[in-house]
């Protein structure tokens, strides 16, 4: 086993650590109390080819392996959750699940210009009755002489306002359950879509979170991505991908809550000498050290089995779950450790606090990610209907 990261490897950790400090921690927290969604960073992004990084350079992506991307989503959450949620959205949801499903013509319209950072994408599954239970879609698609009609709402959606392309989630049969389900590209100047944004989160304010609903919205049949019953394999695929970006992207909050907490304990004095010198001190900032770590090697395990191409959904909920929780608890810790300076917004663990409490509900929640490990490890489906 080999624990070195590779010259490369280590140069795209560099090039994203960087371009973190200069482009993104700078902004973070003017942006967070401005609640601005910032589009000129989103193309600092597309420019640096973090938008695309996982897909093939032929189709205008970066063509990293899945490691290096989680080197690079470390780093951007690191900087700021909501600039990495636009990193993971676009990346993992969208385009992983087109670059998995769609058509020759398909990969060739919508990659390149998702990968530029000229078009966003949004991922429409969740809805205002539709969370866990994913698979229980109400926004039907009724099929039509020339393709579809879709009517429905979608809830919760990162970038609903701003993206131009929309995969839509829909039943096309409720008689068929899972398997009349289908995925739609959907372009959102298309008539009937309204997206409206979701007001007073607790975090994330500089991600655009979007209600979104679908009335009488056409899609000709060449904008199905898979078939008919294959909606819900796109969907739990593209989470495979959405859920290692969340947890790459948690490391990064933990890593920053470590530095920041080391910094501050060294500089602040109390009892005649740095806090750092105490040892209750030290051990809230070993056990971020343990959390941090411990989440890095699950998420580069994930990341290990996914450039191989072995099955990684348990690994990568394993992944998830860890980095998620750890990254809660390492912003609570670093809080503590800052004492009042904490509360207020003058040091970023206000903002990864705010920030990350989402991530343990967000791409599944912390217990739908047991119950993946669990019906995993037993073969035994705890969700089945009574
Ligand atoms: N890859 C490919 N196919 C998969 C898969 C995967 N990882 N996981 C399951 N499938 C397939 C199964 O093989 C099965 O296929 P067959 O019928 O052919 O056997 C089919 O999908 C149905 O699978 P399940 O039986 O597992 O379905 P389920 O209803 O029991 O799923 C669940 C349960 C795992 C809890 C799922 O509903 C789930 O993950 N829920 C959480 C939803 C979620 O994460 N939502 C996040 C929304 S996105 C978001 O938050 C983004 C944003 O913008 C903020």
């Amino acid at each position: 086993m080999d624990f070195d990261l590779t010259d490369e490897q280590e140069l795209i950790r560099k090039t994203a650590r960087e371009f973190t400090d200069s482009e993104i921690v700078e902004q973070a927290r003017q942006n967070s109390r401005e609640h601005r969604f910032d589009l000129e960073l989103v193309g600092k992004l597309a420019r640096q080819g973090y938008l695309g990084a996982i897909v093939p350079s032929k189709y205008g992506g970066a063509g990293l392996d899945y490691l290096s991307y989680g080197l690079v989503v470390e780093e951007i959450g690191r900087g700021d959750s909501s600039v990495r949620t636009v990193v993971s959205v676009q990346t993992s949801l969208v385009c992983s699940a087109i670059l998995k499903w769609g058509t020759e013509e398909q990969k060739t319209h919508w990659l390149p210009r998702l990968c530029s950072g000229e078009w966003l994408g949004c991922f429409g599954l969740t809805e205002p009755d539709t969370g866990s239970d994913a698979a229980k879609q109400r926004t039907r698609a009724r099929r039509t002489d020339s393709g579809w009609v879709i009517n429905g709402a979608k809830m919760w959606i990162s970038m609903g306002n701003y993206a131009k392309l929309a995969l839509i989630f829909a039943q096309t049969d409720p008689e068929l359950g899972t398997k009349g389900l289908a995925c739609f590209l959907v372009d959102t100047d298309q008539p009937g879509f309204k997206p409206s944004t979701i007001e007073h989160k607790m975090g994330l304010h500089a991600s655009d979170t979007a209600a979104i609903s679908l009335e009488d919205v056409e899609v000709g049949e060449d904008q199905m991505l898979g078939q008919v019953g294959d909606g819900f394999k796109v969907a739990m695929s593209a989470l495979d991908s959405g859920r290692y970006s969340v947890a790459a992207g948690c490391v990064g909050v933990c890593q920053g809550c470590l530095e920041e907490s080391v910094k501050y304990a060294k500089e602040r004095e109390q009892f005649g000498k740095p806090i750092a010198s105490f040892q209750l001190v030290q051990a809230m900032i070993a056990e971020m050290a343990l959390k941090t770590d411990a989440s890095r090697m699950l998420v580069w395990r994930a990341g290990f089995l996914k450039d191989k191409g072995r099955p990684n959904t348990i690994e990568t909920s394993i992944a998830k779950l860890h980095a998620t929780e750890a990254a809660v608890e390492c912003a609570n810790t670093a809080i503590q450790v800052h004492g009042g300076a904490g509360y207020v917004d003058d040091h970023p663990v206000e903002r990864y606090f705010r920030d990350v409490r989402v991530t343990t509900l967000y791409e599944g929640t912390s217990q739908i990610q047991k119950l993946i490990i669990g019906r995993g490890l037993t073969g035994v489906n705890a969700l089945v209907p009574a």
